[in-house]
């Protein structure tokens, strides 16, 4: 599977199916096709282009319904459900955060955050959407065994690098991405000395991508 990070928390996977998460993308047009879109939330920095892409979308209830009224042929799931679409398979897990769908006027609530495992290919990458830390991430790992977290190391409207190193731990994926940094003056962290915090103390490896950049995932170890 070939990871692409476009910038912010925006990321396609590549392997029998092309898969878009969350596609605001902060600069640059959207270089894939996809055949899948998953929208972890429904705040403008992450549900981004999705009502214009009109792909198969797979969302929460609420945005998914709101997808539906703008034509787009979205999937509806939950909390702790899981969903096939085209052989790959969508587990929603919790996230703490918050929702709001900015439409016309003072916009609607867009139902609770929320994060995925998306498994395809033997692969199960988690993107955590937008999250405090919490300790049921243990579960994640328990339940799913991600290979690849795709983590918010930002601060300020999620968790910071601190509590991403605890979340790592609790994860216990193998490799580590951070995301959602860096996009704006608020978020802005030393992610170079997460890597080197984590990979000090642990044997979980970060990968620092640069928007645009991709790194092969196989099902042993990354590539890089
Ligand atoms: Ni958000
Ligand atoms: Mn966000």
């Amino acid at each position: 599977m070939r990871l692409t990070w476009l910038g912010h928390a925006c990321f396609s996977l590549v392997g029998s199916r092309t898969i878009l998460i969350d596609p605001f993308i902060p600069e640059g047009s959207l270089p894939v096709e996809p055949d899948i879109v998953a929208v972890t939330h429904a705040h403008a920095d992450h549900l981004g282009i999705a009502a214009q892409l009109l792909k198969k979308t797979v969302a929460i209830n609420e945005v998914a319904k709101y997808l539906r009224s703008k034509g787009v042929p979205a999937e509806p799931m939950n909390l702790g459900g899981s969903i096939t679409v085209d052989g790959v398979r969508f587990t929603m897990t919790p996230a703490l955060h918050s929702s709001w769908l900015e439409d016309e006027g003072p916009g609607f609530y867009g139902g609770v955050a929320a994060g995925f495992v998306i498994a395809m290919d033997g692969i199960r990458v988690y993107h955590a959407g937008d999250t405090a830390l919490f300790s049921d991430m243990q579960l994640i790992r328990d339940l799913y065994r991600p290979d690849v977290a795709l983590l918010p190391v930002g601060g300020c409207f999620t968790m910071g690098p601190d509590e991403a190193m605890i979340a790592a731990r609790y994860i216990g994926a193998r490799l580590v991405i951070p995301m959602h940094y860096d996009t704006f003056p608020a978020i802005r962290q030393d992610v170079l000395g997460f890597k080197q915090a984590i990979e000090r103390t642990t044997s979980i490896r970060v990968a620092v991508l640069s928007p645009g950049e991709s790194i092969e995932v196989g099902p042993e170890s990354p590539a890089k």
